[in-house]
């Protein structure tokens, strides 16, 4: 029948491309995670942020809102990622954030949050964003520590201010620890995030719990 074959040609194109399809299923995802409390942001997308991370062999990962990444050593979360914007959001610039809240580990999270990435001067390509200048911060491998659950890797795109060009705060020598991406959002006239996703990865099985 030709809806069930339209249902099994849809659970294929699901499971083949995992991205985020529905800006209300990450809103619900970010409140189900309890993102938006714990890193002090209004999260109010308006478009999906598409991020892939490179295998080695076979086709990248792609996240959606909560997926799970096993951390496999220096493969599937090594990176760098590669981001794309599905949304009328225009040309750019855009500043594309990353960070772990729950360093050393989500229930004392005392070095939270480290800065896994921060880049501006990203330019929309028919979706596909692209930076003129090099990150402030380039993308850092999760590596949450062994015995600490897994960690909520958050990735967050925001229109581009004239302050964050000219901004001091942050260069590639400050420490990734004791980031807070809510204030540096305001002191840089960022304003709320356009869009987001985050994934979560666990320490390698393989490593030893402390
Ligand atoms: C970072 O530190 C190195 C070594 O001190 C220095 O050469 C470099 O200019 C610094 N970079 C920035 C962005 O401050
Ligand atoms: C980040 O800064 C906000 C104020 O902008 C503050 O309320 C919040 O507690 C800070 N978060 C962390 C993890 O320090």
């Amino acid at each position: 029948m030709y809806l069930s074959h339209l249902t099994s040609l849809l659970a294929l194109a699901l499971a083949v491309a995992s991205q985020d399809t529905s800006i209300r299923k990450v809103d619900a995802a970010f409140a189900a995670a309890n993102l938006p409390a714990n890193l002090d942001i209004t999260f109010k997308p308006t478009a999906l942020l598409e991020v892939s991370l490179p295998q080695a062999t076979g086709p990248p990962i792609t996240l959606h809102a909560g997926i799970q990444v096993p951390r496999n050593g220096n493969t599937d979360t090594a990176g760098p990622p590669t981001f794309h914007v599905v949304g009328d959001v225009g040309k750019g610039p855009f500043v594309v954030a990353a960070v772990d809240p729950d360093a050393p580990t989500p229930q004392a999270p005392t070095s939270a949050q480290i800065r896994h990435f921060l880049g501006g001067n990203f330019f929309n390509h028919g979706g596909l964003l692209k930076n003129t200048t090099p990150a402030i911060s380039e993308f850092r491998q999760p590596t949450p520590p062994a015995g600490s659950d897994a960690h909520r890797y958050t990735f967050l795109l925001f229109h581009q201010s004239e302050a964050f060009a000219s901004q001091t705060l942050v260069n590639a020598n400050t420490s990734v620890s004791l980031f807070n991406i809510s204030q540096f959002a305001a002191a840089v006239d960022l304003g709320n995030p356009i869009a987001g996703t985050f994934m979560l990865v666990a320490p390698d099985p393989t490593t030893t719990s402390a």
